[in-house]
Formats: structure tokens, sequence, C-alpha cells
């Protein structure tokens, strides 16, 4: 089978190398599934550079985390799947259900100690896959795995949204646009950034309520507080860091959460003045994607309300470096996919 690793010595784009490798059989609890398309997210942008500063020949396993396909072999013990089901793996593949742990969050898929989705067959244990939503194409469903899963835990669970809230979303990036759908179709006002008019229209256009361009309004939380009649949104989900923890503090509500996704304006830091979280008593917590259970979880929920994860481009297996250049340049909106296979 072809796939993909990453070699930084050889000086190729991202150190994306394309290699073939035998595809081996399923052991007796595990599954092998032939991959129709990858998702790209920020962190396999992260990973690249982090594999860029490795030194001497190493080679990384397997990239990417998010990628969707049809199972073609199971092993003997395998009871949850059969020949032909379409599904995803989960991001972390021991984290099945239940709070956080480090052994649960071991091995994430693509990351720089366990082989991710970038090739046309993956093996792995039964337990950490789940079934996709029948409406969802290939594409769309490699979307679930991080981005998914990220904005469902980020919204409703250490999010703890109430129907009729209120939320802002940063960017136009893949967890933000995902959870902008999310929130819509479960009925919250949605409020979202960008940098781009053109993106804040595409914006509108699937469903947000009041859009910001972060850009022309540099004192954007004023902005928030001023859609919200003063009173600020319940919760924001945090992916900016550096340039937009304090502004986001600004424009939660008294008793707001803010939940911590990531650092897309950089990741230096980004000093917090006890006070402003204190005097209106305002909630931060981290976020780390999710169980299986949350994605099964996300998965009901899209079936039940027939969202279809906005795609913006789709790249060819062989093209693959330019879908993490298109990623760099910043300029998709939602999700860039990677096709596998025909
Ligand atoms: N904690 C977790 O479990 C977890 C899971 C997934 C992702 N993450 C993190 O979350 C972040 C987002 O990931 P992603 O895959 O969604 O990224 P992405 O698709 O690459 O998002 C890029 C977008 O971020 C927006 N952005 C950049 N600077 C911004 C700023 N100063 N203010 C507001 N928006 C800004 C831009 O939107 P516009 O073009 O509209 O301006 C840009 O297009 C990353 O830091 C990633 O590592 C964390």
């Amino acid at each position: 089978m072809q796939a993909y690793r990453i070699v930084p010595h050889k000086q190729l784009p991202f150190g994306l190398e394309r290699f073939e490798r035998e595809a081996r059989a399923p052991g007796p609890h595990e599954v092998l599934v032939r991959v129709r398309a990858v998702s790209l997210n920020y962190r396999d942008l992260m990973i690249t550079r982090m594999a860029g500063s490795m030194t001497g020949k190493v080679a990384t396993p397997i990239p990417c985390s998010d990628g969707a396909g049809d199972v073609i072999a199971v092993g003997a013990n395998v009871t949850r799947f059969r020949p032909g089901d379409r599904v995803a793996a989960s991001f972390f593949p021991h984290w099945v259900d239940g709070p956080v742990s480090a052994q649960r969050t071991a091995e994430a898929l693509g990351g720089l100690d366990a082989d991710g989705m970038l090739a046309e067959h993956v093996v792995l244990p039964e337990s950490a896959f789940y079934a996709v939503p029948a409406h969802l194409d290939y594409a769309e469903a490699a979307t679930l795995p991080c981005a998914g899963v990220t904005a469902w835990n980020a919204l409703f669970v250490e999010g703890r949204v109430k129907p009729g809230g209120t939320v802002l979303l940063l960017g136009t990036g893949g967890v933000s646009v995902w959870a902008m759908q999310l929130a819509r179709a479960a009925g919250l006002k949605t409020l979202i950034t960008s940098s781009s008019d053109e993106k804040l229209a595409r914006a509108r256009a699937l469903g947000a309520h009041e859009t910001i361009n972060y850009r022309t309004t540099p004192e954007w939380q004023d902005e928030v507080l001023r859609l919200t009649h003063g009173q600020g949104v319940d919760m924001v989900v945090e992916v900016g860091g550096q340039d937009t923890l304090n502004r986001s503090i600004a424009s939660l509500r008294m008793g707001g959460r803010l939940t911590i996704v990531g650092r897309v304006s950089g990741a230096g830091g980004a000093p917090v003045e006890p006070i402003s979280l204190i005097v209106g008593n305002k909630h931060m917590t981290g976020v780390y994607v999710g169980s299986r259970a949350m994605a099964e979880d996300l998965c009901n929920f899209v079936t039940l309300t027939g969202i279809r994860p906005a795609v913006d481009r789709v790249f060819d297996f062989a093209d693959a470096a330019q879908a993490y250049a298109y990623l760099e340049s910043a300029a998709h909106f939602g999700k860039i996919i990677i096709r596998v296979g025909n």
C-alpha cells in the first residue's frame, strides 16, 4: 500500500515522502480499513515543524489523525464491524469513554509515536473505530475525529453550554466552523470572527447570527459586548491563544465559560490578569479532543440534524504537500481534504 511519512532531511515540501509498505492482516481484535479520505488539521502542520527540528535521519510515523473509509477485513474476535461498514477512527485510539487520562490519550493517531491515516490501508483495534453518519460522504466524515469531536467537547462537554445560550467562535478554521455548525443546529446564538469579509459572508450563509472582522475591528470584544446588549457571551471556543485570550475573557458574560482549544495566533504566553476572571466568576478549561463516546454522541447529533460539515477543497493523494501548503496559507474556510484512492 501507499502511504506518507515525514522525512525532514530530504528537503521535500513539508518533509512529506510517499512510500510503499505492505498492508498487514488484522489481528484477532483488529479491523483493516481502506482509507477513502483524510482531513488536515492545524496539528498536522505543527507535526511537520516538530519533525523538521529533529536531527538525524529520522522519519516520523504516518501523519494525520483524521480519516474515514471502509472496513475491508476483520479479525476473528471482532464483533462491532463487518466488511463494508463506513468508519472513522478515534483521535485517541485508547480513549473509549470516561474521564481523560495519560493512558487514554497515549499514541494519538498521526503524532510522533503512532501511525495515522495518510495511507491507503490502516489497521487498528476495533475499539478505536466508530460508524460514521450515513448521509456524510467520505470527505465530510473524515472531518469528524479531531475537528468535529473537539468542537463537540468544547461546546457541550467541557463547555456545558445550555439551550438558548450564546457562543463566540474565533476565525473560520476547521474547529471554529464545525463549532458554529453544531451550535447553530443546537439552537444557540452564534457569533463568529474572521480576518476576511468573504469568509464572514460564507459563515452567515451557513447560519452564523453575527459576524465580526477582527482585522478591521481590532477591539472586537467591544463589538461582542455591543451585540449582546452589554452582557457578553455564555461561552467562547478559544482557538486563538496569545492575541485573543484576554479579549475572549472580556467577551464573556458573568459566570461564562472559556474552553481553551488552541493558539493559531501564536504560541507565546498570554498573561491573564486574575481579576479578569475573579470579577464576574468566569471559568476557563482546557479541551483535549475527546473520547470515542463523544465521537459517537457527535455522530448521533449529526445524523439527527443532517449537518454536513463545511469542506473547502479536496486534493488528490499525490498532491498531499499542496494540501499542507493550502492549510499553511490559512486561505481555507472549514476543512481541507486529501482524497485517498479513486
Ligand atoms: N486542544 C485540542 O484538542 C485541539 C483540537 C483541534 C485543534 N486544536 C488547536 O486549535 C487551533 C485551531 O485548529 P484548526 O485545525 O481549526 O486550525 P485551522 O483550520 O488551521 O484555522 C486557521 C484559522 O484560524 C484563524 N485565526 C488565525 N489567527 C487568528 C486570530 N488572531 N483570531 C482569530 N482567528 C484567527 C484564521 O481564520 P480566518 O481566516 O477566518 O481569519 C485561520 O484561517 C489550533 O491551534 C489547533 O492546534 C486543538
